[in-house]
């Protein structure tokens, strides 16, 4: 059996993945409420397939409680935020679930981390309480780091096709992790120590992160001087060998936009321009801002007549951690009017924001002016919900009519 700690985006959707493929699996998480809605049958996010998943996965018999079990695997799938001062990780999470999977393991366990951590932070900080609860590491447990790569919005599909990568101590700790999640997933699986995982994910996200940024200091550089940064874009990836991404608001979640601030914050001296990226990306709410102030002004438009489409962090998941959106709506609040501006987005149910709306009929009234923050697929299927208004489009999906205007 495996014990699956920590059942939010990540270790929810990889329980019931165990489970719906013939693995015995309890998932864990101290978050009473999240535990209860989970035994009621009802899933705790949106995501495309996880509902069919999990009622594969309940008919297999997975079950969900808040206490640790004694069993010989355990899959840790916790938060991993930073500090915001330091950049660097804060590994508690981790390091107070390991502690409490010790608490309960059977001699011989394997804990493996799949929380995303920066380089070191096994060393650093896992083995010491491993070995401070007084246990030996490769004799009473063995560690392991599996880290994971799907994106929201896709996870179903990416947690059986991605390639994954396994970091164990001992490879042969690494076949038998391995073989665990050969039980769902047909990606190859790449077998290596705990360090090089441990990196390897992080880079993943960090070229990411450098990639966008350079799309948006692009889309920065061509408006301050009157070109048009998709036409550019367009054309510069007919060669061969340049693929720019597309500029954006600015990267949220919890992935892209944390990972890199690991490296900041442990290599300062070092990780120059992954520094310059992600302050680059951060400052991208803003500039729309500054861009959104520019057409109001040309339009005679006031900030009660702006409304603001879409508060998640990408298109079609229900996650707002780290939303341009929110930093956007917060700076807009300081620059543009003490009155926020009204925000809709049909994938988030709560109220997250003043002035947030739940219908687009209600966000539409006395709208002259709406800023796309994310282009959710309800959105590209109909564009007309927003004809007559001007569109300030940071995510280049509402074509180019004379009202849309780009980043
Ligand atoms: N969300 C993503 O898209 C994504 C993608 C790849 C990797 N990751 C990484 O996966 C990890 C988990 O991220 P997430 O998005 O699933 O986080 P999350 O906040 O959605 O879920 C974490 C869950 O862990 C629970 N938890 C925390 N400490 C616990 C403990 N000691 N015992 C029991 N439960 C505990 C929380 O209650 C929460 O439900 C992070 O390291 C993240 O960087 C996330």
């Amino acid at each position: 059996m495996i014990n699956v700690i920590g059942l939010g985006y990540i270790g929810l959707p990889t329980a019931l993945m165990f489970a719906a493929h013939g693995v015995e699996v309890v998932g864990t998480d101290y978050d009473k409420n999240l535990v209860t809605t989970l035994n009621k049958g009802k899933t705790t996010f949106k995501e495309e397939g996880l509902d069919d998943l999990f009622s594969n996965a309940m008919k297999a018999g997975v079950s969900f409680t808040t206490e640790y079990q004694t069993c010989d695997t355990y899959i840790v799938s916790v938060p991993t935020p930073y500090d915001k001062c330091s950049k660097k990780i804060d590994p508690a999470y981790v390091v107070a679930a390991v502690e409490s999977a010790l608490d309960v393991c059977r001699q011989g366990s394997i804990i493996v981390v799949e929380s995303t951590v920066s380089p070191g932070t096994i060393d650093k900080y896992v083995r010491p309480a491993i070995v401070g609860k007084g246990f030996a590491i490769g004799k009473d447990v063995h560690l392991a780091h599996a880290p994971e790569r799907i994106i929201p919005g896709n996870m179903i599909h990416e947690l059986t096709s991605n390639n994954r990568t396994i970091g164990a101590d001992d490879p042969q700790i690494g076949e038998r992790v391995k073989e665990l999640y050969s039980s769902f997933c047909v990606g190859e699986i790449a077998i290596t120590d705990i360090r090089t995982a441990e990196m390897t994910k992080v880079v993943e996200n960090t070229f990411r992160d450098i990639n966008i940024a350079f799309a948006n200091e692009l889309a920065k550089i061509c408006h301050s001087d009157g070109m048009d940064v998709h036409e550019i874009i367009r054309i510069a990836n007919k060669h061969p060998r340049v693929n720019i991404l597309s500029p954006g608001p600015g990267v949220g979640g919890h992935c892209i936009s944390v990972d890199p601030w690991f490296l900041v914050g442990d290599y300062p001296e070092l990780a120059r321009l992954i520094r310059n990226a992600r302050e680059t990306n951060d400052s991208m709410p803003e500039f729309v801002l500054a861009r959104a102030s520019e057409i109001m002004k040309e339009n005679d438009i006031e900030p009660s007549e702006v409304g603001v489409y879409g508060l998640t962090y990408k298109e079609d998941v229900n996650d707002v951690r780290e939303s341009p959106t929110l930093q956007m709506v917060d700076s807009m609040k300081r620059h543009l009017s003490s009155e926020p501006c009204k925000v809709y987005d049909p994938w988030v149910e709560n109220d997250i924001v003043p002035n947030q709306v739940h219908s687009m009929d209600v966000f539409l009234e006395n709208l002259r002016m709406v800023i796309v923050m994310v282009g959710h697929s309800q959105l590209k299927r109909d564009l007309s919900v927003f004809d007559g208004l001007i569109v300030l489009d940071t995510r280049n999906v509402c074509g180019d009519g004379e009202n849309v205007h780009k980043l």
